[in-house]
């Protein structure tokens, strides 16, 4: 492969890689991907880099830049959700084997600290929106793990994608993410329509035990779920109005609506939720 400092070549046909929400244009050439540049393309290369040094597999490689100013990965083989979101998503297992690749992730990333390119990476908090929770920066989470954003060998989750969001984080918070996609903690409606039947809250238990979530962490679990919920409802926004592009038609075809919703489920649900985690 190249690796030269060379730009990357882009004459090979391109199949356009569908699914995500956000980023237009991303195609994979070959064995890689181009996405293109971004304001989080130094911090993704930068952690990328990381995580090739500590050998962590779970993650695409930064290869480079492409002759169309596009950044560079590796093609992760596999299978990756969908929509609509296939059967497969709602087997435990494959949700448990999420929690392990999650868990590995945090401990590959964990030696990298918080880089100063990092810094910018949090949006200012928008009018109106709730401070954070306090709860340690002490990694940079991936607070993206959607159906979307995993991969999957053999039945088994074998890499994150799509680090776009990375950014000083906990623990606590990406597995909350986590949950809220793949257990998932949502109201039935809002779900995939193959996870409308599963049991949000026995299956966030056994991802819990599948990740090896310490005692100590869990009870912030739901008070963090809650807190990302409305503070993303005030992101989301923002970004609509800043942003525009894949935000704006998110937004415009309610995604805030559907984060209220997910507001009154953590709510109502609550008490189950905080037995169910501990
Ligand atoms: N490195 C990769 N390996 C395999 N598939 C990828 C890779 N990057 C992206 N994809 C595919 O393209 C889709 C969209 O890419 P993604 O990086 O998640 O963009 P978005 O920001 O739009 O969500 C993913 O859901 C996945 O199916
Ligand atoms: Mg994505």
């Amino acid at each position: 492969m190249n690796r030269s400092d060379q730009p990357w070549d882009s004459s090979a046909p391109e199949e356009p890689l569908l699914g995500g929400d956000v980023t237009v244009g991303v195609v994979r050439s070959g064995d890689t991907v181009r996405r293109p540049r971004s304001a989080s393309s130094e911090r993704v290369r930068a952690l990328l880099t990381h995580l090739e040094r500590v050998g962590f597999a779970g993650a695409p490689r930064f290869l480079g830049v492409d002759d169309r100013d596009r950044d560079v990965i590796t093609f992760m083989e596999g299978e990756v959700a969908g929509r609509p979101a296939p059967e497969w998503v709602a087997s435990d297992d494959r949700a448990m084997s999420v929690a392990r690749l999650l868990r590995s992730y945090h401990d590959a990333v964990a030696s990298f600290g918080v880089p100063a390119v990092f810094d910018d990476a949090a949006p200012a908090l928008p009018e109106g929106a709730p401070e954070p929770v306090p709860v340690p920066l002490e990694l940079i989470g991936h607070r993206d793990v959607t159906l979307e954003n995993v991969v999957f060998r053999d039945g088994v989750a074998s890499a994150l994608i799509d680090f776009d969001l990375a950014r000083a984080s906990s623990r606590v918070e990406d597995v909350s993410n986590m949950l809220q996609w793949w257990a998932p903690w949502q109201p039935v409606e809002d779900r995939a329509e193959v996870l409308k039947g599963v049991d949000a809250f026995a299956r966030a238990a056994k991802m819990l035990d599948a990740y090896g979530l310490d005692a100590g962490s869990r009870p912030m679990l739901v008070p963090v779920a809650r807190n990302a919920a409305e503070r993303t409802w005030h992101t989301m926004k923002l970004r609509a109005e800043r942003d525009g592009g894949g935000w704006r038609r998110m937004w415009e075809e309610g995604v805030g609506d559907a984060i209220r919703r997910r507001q009154s489920w953590l709510q109502e649900n609550e008490e189950a939720l905080v037995r169910a985690v501990m």
